[in-house]
């Protein structure tokens, strides 16, 4: 089990399997990208693999979310995923991705063993998703979505950041758009994660922002009590239901008392959390000979130091020294 002095116990783990990404989202990275992980510094898939049955086997972990940078860039996924779906005990398995490909691979993922996907998609209008991401992609994703959709990796959520002077008159449309195409929206707010540490906090969209935009051509109920778990998402019935709506709001509503997340970075890094400041070396261990319950030994040791919560509203919050594309979403 990976517990925490909190009493939190992760079951969920997100691996990021590549710091690349073929888009340049402005609340992510410089439009000349980063200086990319080196190649053998990525875990292999067989690397990956052996972590993920060491967290399903013995760790605990029930639920493992591929993540990126682009997660679809990383050639052997589609490999790596039907390995995990014969593993003995068999994660649910999920993808969060930009959706540019996804209308190549989301029949394949399927059959592999993938259940569902997250597509990041902030706009409707072509130009201001130019704007944004500074390529010209916007039909590629809304193809991805399709596909998925067709596949049945169901539910597909849609995740959308709110940017002030470029898509914040955007919620109300991209819901009734979201409600048409039977894909779950969630919002999320802007967090301090971009590589440039442009992030502003007086400049931000908020939840509470998003909700009052969404009241105008909306009837929105919380969802009941107690359905929400450890998920990040608020979720609202939109005009009596069943379709809903999410609002990610870890900046103004944090919700690290449920946190039950540990994460693995594409080369080998076990991290407590998004904003965490420090690292646990997996690949190190791996690369010279530790056996599996070294392994989870050493994962163990890394989560039991899993601080309260981001902290984003402490006077001593620092951003972290990895960008959200390095960490995986
Ligand atoms: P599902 O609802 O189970 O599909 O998971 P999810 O909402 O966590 O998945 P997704 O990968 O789509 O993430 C949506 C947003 O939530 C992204 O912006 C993530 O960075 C953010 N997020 C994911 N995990 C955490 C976390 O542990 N803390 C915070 N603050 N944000 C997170
Ligand atoms: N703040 C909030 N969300 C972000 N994402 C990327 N960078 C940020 C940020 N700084 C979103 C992407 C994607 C998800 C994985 O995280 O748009 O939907
Ligand atoms: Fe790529 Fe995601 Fe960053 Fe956009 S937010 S540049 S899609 S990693």
């Amino acid at each position: 089990m990976l517990l925490d002095t909190y009493g939190r116990v992760a079951t969920d783990l997100r691996v990021s399997l590549t710091d690349r990404c073929n888009l340049r989202c402005t609340y992510c990275m410089p439009e000349e990208g980063l200086q990319w992980l080196a190649k053998p510094d990525l875990l292999t898939d067989d690397e990956i693999v052996r972590l993920i049955r060491i967290a399903t086997s013995q760790l605990g972990v029930e639920e493992v979310r591929f993540t990126g940078g682009e997660p679809l860039l990383r050639p052997g996924l589609t490999g790596i995923v039907a390995r995990c779906g014969e593993l003995e005990h068999r994660p649910r398995m999920s993808l969060t991705t930009n959706g540019i490909g996804l209308d190549r691979t989301a029949e394949a993922l399927r059959e592999a063993g993938l259940d569902r996907v997250n597509v990041s998609l902030d706009t409707l209008d072509p130009d201001t998703f130019q704007r944004m991401t500074r390529r010209k992609r916007h039909a590629d994703v809304l193809r991805g979505l399709a596909a998925a959709r067709a596949a049945g990796l169901t539910p597909v959520k849609v995740n959308a950041v709110l940017m002030p002077g470029l898509n914040d008159q955007e919620a109300p449309d991209l819901l009734e758009w979201a409600l048409e195409e039977g894909y779950e929206l969630r919002f999320i707010e802007q967090m301090p994660l971009d590589a440039q540490h442009g992030w502003q906090r007086e400049g931000m969209i908020t939840a509470g922002d998003i909700l009052a935009a969404l009241r105008e051509r909306f009837t929105l109920t919380p969802e009941g009590e107690g359905e929400r778990g450890s998920a990040p998402a608020e979720r609202w019935l939109v005009d009596g239901g069943p379709a809903r709506v999410g609002v990610i709001a870890s900046v103004t509503r944090p919700f690290c008392r449920a946190c039950d997340r540990t994460r693995l970075t594409a080369d080998g890094q076990v991290r407590t959390c998004l904003f965490a400041t420090e690292e646990s070396d997996l690949r190190g261990a791996l690369r010279s000979g530790a056996d599996d319950a070294r392994i989870a030994e050493l994962w163990r040791k890394a989560m039991w130091g899993k601080k309260a919560g981001a902290g984003i509203d402490d006077p001593s919050f620092v951003q972290p020294q990895r960008p959200m594309s390095a960490i995986g979403g």
